[in-house]
Formats: C-alpha cells, structure tokens, sequence
C-alpha cells in the first residue's frame, strides 16, 4: 500500500493495515504511520534504555582511574565508552520518535536530571570494590544481554537495527567480566571474599533488573502491550528464568553462595524457585531514591553543563554554514 493510498484511510483502516503489517512481522521504520500507544510504549522503553546506558557507565567509570592493572584499565575504559556510545545511539532513535510531540533529546535530559525519565535499578548501586566492576560486567551486562537479545526481534526497524550493533559490542563486555571475575575466583583468599560480598551486594538488583511478575506486584505494567505490538517476546519472569538457567550454575562452579538458600530449579514445575525481592524497594530505587541515585545524577549533570559550550558552538558552527552556503 503506498503512502497516497493510506492518508486515504480512517483513523481505524490505517491501526488495522498497520496491525496487519505487525502480524507479518514487517519492520515499523521512523516515518510510517503508527498508533500513538505504540509511539509512546517505544518512547518509554528507548529512552529509558537509552539513559540506562549512559548511567550505566558510570558505576565502571569509577574504576577506571583505580584499575589493578593497565590491560585491566584498557578493557574497562572501552566497555565505559561502548556503554556511551549505545546511550548516543539510543537517544538518536528515540529523538525521532519524539518529533510529532515537539521534544527533542534535550528535553530527555532535562528528564533524566529531574528524575522523570527513570533508569534501571541497577546503576543507582554502589559499586564500592573491584569485585563490583568485575560482577557488574559480567551479571549485570549478561542479564542486559538477555534482554536485549530477545528485543532484536523488535517490530520497530531503527531500534532492532541499533541493537545488533549494540549486542555484538555487548557479547565483549560479558567476556570482559567473566575474565575478571575469574581472576577474582581463582585468586587470593581475600579476592574470593571480595567477590562473595560483592555477589551478595547485586542478587537483589539483579532480580530486581527484569522487573515485576505482573502487574498486581507494582501496579502496572507495559509488558501486555509491548507483546501485543511484538517490540518485545518474552515476560520480565521468563527473562528472570533465563537467567537463573544460565547463570546460577556457573556461579556454583566458582565456588560462589548464592545469597538465597531458596533457589532450586523445581523438577516438576520445570522453573525455579526464589525468594522475591522487595518490590518496594525497586519502585524507591528506579525513583531516584538508590543509595547512588543523586550522586550520579548530579556527576551527569555536571558533565552535561561543563559541555554547554561544545553544543553551542556546534549549533551555531552550523547556522554559520547555513548562511554561507
Ligand atoms: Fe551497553
Ligand atoms: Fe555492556
């Protein structure tokens, strides 16, 4: 169906030809026709995703200066700039979906400063030891990995094609941390106590890193309704499974406790069985209330203000040009 043809459409013709398009797994690219819900659930997921990167690099920024060794140093400063560098792309492609509403990528800082637009749970922790780095780029990245490979899938075409760029640099990172954590484990005594305390520290969050089972357990949920539009394909507990699947058996083989002595994989269910966390707590910390949260806040902030004159040169290098031209 060509673009004349669809104006010629009611509202209720272009949703159906577009839910059409969704059933056919076609990709959804920046200038079609799409429903507002399905704007605004991708606005929602991109951005928050797309901070969660930027402020994600932050907790590992901290090491940077303090890494034991200089390939150790090398290897995080890369993955410190990889994870800047997803939150640029990110921002780029929710910047478009932003467009009809009028915000720009300006506003979504402005957002992330005033705690509006919420990132993940998990980078308003401490990270107060090179355990911390080591498990963070390991756990935290790998869960990040489970996620977003599910969302490769992703029915909108400028999110799925910035994710394959974003998982192939994600598969490094999950490398980078399962080699220091297994320099952690097979070190000194003190070593393998770090990284123990350091494990105990990130359980919770890291449960808490896919969200809630449903809705009931927080109040709401988008998951329905990204399902309903494929942007994505499995539930926050199916991921959680997932995780446990892949993860709780290495961890064992590290000689690492887990800190929930609840956790099984239950035969006749075929799940396993954990201890919840505090769903609580989550909504504190994605609020902004983490023991990190206004610490980092305020470092990106600062950064974003020190910046001003770049992006005003930039801004009006350009118009310059503009008129010259
Ligand atoms: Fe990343
Ligand atoms: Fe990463």
């Amino acid at each position: 169906m060509n673009l004349n043809s669809l104006s010629e459409l009611t509202e209720e013709e272009k949703y159906q030809h577009f839910m059409e398009r969704i059933e056919r797994d076609e990709k959804i690219e920046a200038g079609d026709w799409m429903p507002d819900d399905y704007r605004k659930a991708l606005i929602k997921l991109i951005s928050s995703h797309g901070v969660s990167e930027i402020m994600g690099a932050l907790p590992e920024k901290e090491w940077v200066p303090k890494a034991p060794t200089i390939n150790r140093k090398l290897s995080i400063m890369a993955k410190v700039q990889d994870e800047m560098g997803h939150g640029q792309l990110l921002l780029r492609v929710a910047e478009d979906l932003l467009k009809p509403f009028g915000k720009t990528r300006e506003d979504l800082l402005q957002d992330l400063f005033s705690k509006k637009l919420k990132f993940h749970n998990v980078f308003h922790m401490p990270s107060p030891t090179w355990a911390d780095a080591a498990i963070i780029a390991w756990l935290v990245d790998g869960a990040a990995i489970l996620t977003q490979t599910m969302l490769l899938k992703t029915s909108y075409g400028p999110y799925a094609r910035a994710l394959k760029r974003i998982c192939q640099e994600e598969s490094f990172h999950a490398k980078h941390g399962e080699s220091l954590v297994l320099a952690l484990a097979s070190g000194t005594p003190k070593q393998k106590q770090m990284l123990q305390e350091s494990l105990n520290r990130w359980w919770e969050p890291l449960l808490m890193f896919f969200g809630p089972k449903s809705k009931k357990d927080i109040g709401h949920s988008s998951v329905d309704l990204n399902m309903k539009y494929k942007i994505r394909f499995k539930t926050n507990e199916e991921l959680r499974q997932e995780f446990f699947t892949k993860y709780v058996p290495k961890i064992q083989l590290l000689g690492l406790t887990i800190p929930d002595e609840t956790v099984h994989f239950d035969e006749e269910k075929q799940e396993w069985v954990y201890q919840e966390p505090d769903w609580n707590k989550f909504k504190q910390v994605v609020s902004g209330n983490g023991p990190r949260s206004d610490a980092r806040i305020n470092l990106r902030k600062e950064s974003y203000m020190d910046n001003q004159w770049v992006r005003e040169a930039l801004t009006s290098s350009k118009k310059i040009e503009s008129v010259i031209m």
